[in-house]
């Protein structure tokens, strides 16, 4: 006969299983890489697009992508003022922000590819930094250089 301390034995060792394969399996989940895709537009109408794929970890700042974008392909270079609250991109692309003309770069963080028949609005302005961006999946993340009419 199996002795009750003996099933305990075992329902312990089968809990402690199930368990490991839970840890296991959110770990492997928080560590699965996404594909972000970062696309840079120039000017209204758009005259200048370019579209990357960057692979990092999911719940990496959208500014992490920045840094991996501008390591892949060169034209992604950028420049940023560190502030209080996070970066401040002031450059990117070779396209410096003009105070004059009042051109600056505006992120979008997007439910879908980016379409220039139909550009998105206000509404699709990220309403944090790039630094407090948490980039998820399924997300498309547009960086615009426009004039900042019909962005507030
Ligand atoms: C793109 O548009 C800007 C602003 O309208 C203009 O100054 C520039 O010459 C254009 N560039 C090209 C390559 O068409
Ligand atoms: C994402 O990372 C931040 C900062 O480390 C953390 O506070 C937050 O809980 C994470 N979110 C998810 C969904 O993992
Ligand atoms: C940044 O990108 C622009 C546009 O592609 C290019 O002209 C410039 O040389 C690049 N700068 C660096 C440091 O790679």
């Amino acid at each position: 006969m199996i002795s009750p301390l003996k099933i305990s034995g075992y329902l312990l060792f089968l809990s402690t299983v199930t368990c490991l394969v839970v840890v296991l399996k959110s770990e492997a989940k928080q560590s699965k890489t996404i594909n972000v895709p970062y696309t840079l537009w120039v000017y209204t109408p758009v005259n200048y697009s370019k579209t990357i794929k960057v692979a990092v970890p999911f719940n990496t700042t959208f500014y992490d992508v920045m840094l991996q974008a501008q390591l892949q392909d060169p034209v992604y270079n950028f420049t940023a003022t560190p502030y209080d609250w996070g970066m401040y991109i002031d450059q990117i692309a070779g396209y410096q922000q003009n105070n004059e003309k009042e051109i600056y770069w505006w992120i979008y963080d997007l439910d879908c590819k980016p379409d220039m028949k139909n550009p998105p609005d206000v509404n699709q302005l990220s309403p944090v930094g790039v630094s407090e961006i948490r980039v998820k999946k399924g997300r498309h993340y547009l960086f615009w250089y426009r004039h900042i009419e019909n962005t507030h």
